[in-house]
């Protein structure tokens, strides 16, 4: 191998080699330029939510299709099991199945459980991989308890990823259930709820292996409050390493912005503030 300038072994891009592999996803990096899809940037421009199959958009507050896509292909396997403690209507379990994984899903809503559960059935399946949506909340032990059990029923006693994707605190109210995050009624009850969670998903999630979290900001009181920040922080806290701050695009996915757009752009002008283009999708991996 060639060494580079600080005498480091270099990489023999594209040649056949033992070490084309890494434990954590399926790619085989002799074949690397065959990704180009996959991200490597952190700079998210993912266009135009992909609405194929099941994948309808119309839940307000889901994500795009291609983030769980992008995660599930660089961070597990064919076959491994992933969990979802804010599940919504199913996306990522969604694309597990789209991709040979197992999916649990936790999801606090029982219509939105149930409305999930559905879409997912209808999901293409041709590993016939598991998926199931428990109706739970995830900040509480007794759920996480029967997490462990959709593991074990696996064979597994871990997840090997996990995906967070809560309620950004109370821009949109998912339910009047007090145990929502959406619900917290100020910032430091929705960082309690927050890291109640994260300590959940540090504890299912198989040591050595990957977390993402998906979190936009919000503003209050004409001050942007960088909810993205602080919920990182906390995952920094439960001994989280971060691994990448991805910065995704959101436009034309906002609700209800879009045809405000001039609106908008003259109270930006107006009262001196910036309108939010991104939302963030990051990516911890739980230490060895
Ligand atoms: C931002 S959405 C997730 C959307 C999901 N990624 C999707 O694509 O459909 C957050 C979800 O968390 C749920 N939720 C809020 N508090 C919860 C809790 N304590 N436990 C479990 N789910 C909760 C809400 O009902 C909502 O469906």
């Amino acid at each position: 191998m060639e060494q580079n300038e600080v005498g480091k072994a270099k990489p023999s891009l594209g040649q056949p080699h033992h070490d084309h592999r890494n434990t954590f996803s399926d790619l085989d990096l002799s074949r690397w330029k065959e990704y180009d899809d996959l991200l490597t940037g952190s700079l998210w421009l993912l266009g135009a939510r992909d609405k194929t199959g099941p994948h309808i958009g119309d839940y307000w507050g889901n994500f795009v299709p291609q983030i769980p896509n992008q995660i599930l292909r660089r961070f597990t396997r064919r076959g491994e099991i992933v969990v979802d403690l804010f599940s919504g209507m199913g996306t990522t379990l969604i694309e597990c199945r789209h991709l040979g994984r197992h999916g649990i899903g936790v999801e606090l809503s029982p219509s939105v459980a149930e409305q999930s559960r559905q879409r997912i059935a209808q999901a293409e399946n041709p590993d016939a991989v598991t998926t199931e949506v428990l109706v739970g909340d995830s900040t509480a032990p007794e759920t996480i308890a029967r997490v462990r059990e959709a593991l074990a029923n696996l064979g597994s006693d871990a997840a090997d990823c996990l995906f967070l994707h809560p309620p950004y605190h109370d821009i949109i109210p998912f339910s009047d259930d007090p145990r929502d995050l959406s619900n917290a009624p100020d910032r430091q009850a929705f960082h309690d709820k927050f890291r109640q969670v994260v300590e959940h998903a540090r504890d299912l999630l198989r040591p050595g292996r990957f977390m993402a979290l998906v979190i936009g900001d919000k503003y209050t009181r004409a001050e942007w409050i960088p909810l993205g920040f602080e919920c990182m922080q906390i995952c920094r806290e439960a001994g989280f390493q971060l691994k990448a701050i991805n910065v995704k695009d959101i436009q034309g996915n906002e609700r209800g912005k879009g045809k405000n757009e001039n609106l908008w752009r003259y109270r930006a002008l107006k009262a001196g503030f910036y309108v939010f283009k991104h939302e963030y999708v990051m990516v911890f991996r739980k230490p060895l």
